[in-house]
């Protein structure tokens, strides 16, 4: 295992239980993904296992070795992307990551040929003699990616990532995130609070809710486990659609004559059905499946909206810019 915690806790001044029992395992190569509210402790949990912060009580392991006993040799194996920019926006791009090398006592030639390389893999070798403060939001994020890497590391914790940027770049972010697996065969522990994040990037994922993980697994399969597709089919006539729905539930009609229903595997049960249909002679003017999807998936196992937290978030961030511009 590249990562392994057991029953993790920090309990922080005030007795504020920010981590409450947290248990992983991550193998190598693995996107491994922790989605949650603010305030859910996602960062308390990034800074124990990258041994800045110590727990309250459990233990975890990097690739077997201890985060509290042996702080200094897992401090070489694993790289770090914290969720406030950290890179130097006083810096070239190519300074900021031999001032990191350098940092880490890699040797100067070294660290040249390890910079040029990650700038090609994330597409910013051309701007690598630029000052940082001409880069744009997404050139910047890219910089912080690559910035936790070049000591090599096995291990890459991104805390969220891709905070605040508009959805084309998060976007772009995720395919030069994948690119570091592929290219470089690390292991990635990424925080976020955008679900299409955690869906579209991890192999897996936890979802944590006030310290503690909630349901674990592949996004896939978690959203499997919610149940039921959504299926809206609209026909000239709805009303002898009904008869051919077998095993479906939540039958209706919507009030612009679409009919509405739930069913498990509809891959499978949709063919049949239109089968059926089209043999009794009713035309379908246009069918649609609604896979569940994350939301649907933290709503069943917290017990509450994930969007809700979010676009309070954004409003809150929209306030606090209204504010500043006064
Ligand atoms: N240094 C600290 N002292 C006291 N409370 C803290 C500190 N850092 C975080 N917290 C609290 O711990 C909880 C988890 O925070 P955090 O790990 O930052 O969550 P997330 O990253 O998921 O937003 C929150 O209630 C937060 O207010
Ligand atoms: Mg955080």
């Amino acid at each position: 295992m590249m990562v392994e915690a057991e029953n993790l806790v920090k309990i922080y001044k005030g007795n504020i239980k920010a981590v409450d029992g947290i248990d992983l395992k991550i193998g190598k190569g693995e996107i491994y993904g922790f989605l949650g509210p603010n305030g859910a402790g996602k960062t308390t949990t990034v800074k124990i296992l990258t041994t800045l912060l110590k727990p309250t009580s459990g233990t975890a392991r990097i690739n077997g070795m201890d985060v509290v006993k042996e702080q200094e040799r897992v401090r070489r194996i694993i790289g770090l992307v914290p969720q406030d920019l950290s890179v130097d926006d006083d810096l070239k791009g190519i300074e900021n990551l031999e001032l990191q090398a350098n940092f880490y006592g890699i040797r100067k030639d070294e660290a040249r040929r390890k910079a040029y390389e990650l700038l090609e893999l994330v597409d910013l070798y051309h701007a690598k003699d630029r000052y940082v403060s001409t880069y744009s939001g997404g050139m910047r994020k890219r910089l912080d990616l690559i910035s936790g890497l070049i000591h090599e590391p096995e291990v890459l914790f991104l805390d969220e990532p891709t905070l605040g940027l508009d959805v084309q770049t998060r976007t772009r972010m995720w395919e030069y995130i994948e690119r570091l697996r592929k290219d470089l065969g690390i292991t990635i522990f990424i925080t976020t609070h955008y679900l299409e994040e955690a869906d579209r990037l991890c192999d897996r994922i936890g979802i944590i809710d006030r310290g503690r993980i909630m349901v674990e697994g592949r996004p896939e399969e978690l959203k499997r486990s919610v149940g039921f597709d959504v299926i809206y089919i609209l026909a000239d006539d709805p009303e002898p659609l009904k008869r051919y729905l077998e095993g479906a539930v939540n039958v209706e009609i919507l009030e612009d004559r679409t009919l509405r229903f739930s069913i498990k595997n509809s891959e499978e049960y949709i063919p049949d059905l239109l089968q059926k249909i089209y043999q009794a002679g009713i035309k379908v003017k246009r069918i649609s499946i609604q896979k569940p999807s994350l939301d649907t998936v933290f709503l069943k196992y917290t017990g509450r909206e994930m969007r809700e937290e979010e676009s309070r978030e954004d409003v809150m961030r929209t306030m606090r810019s209204i504010r500043r511009a006064r």
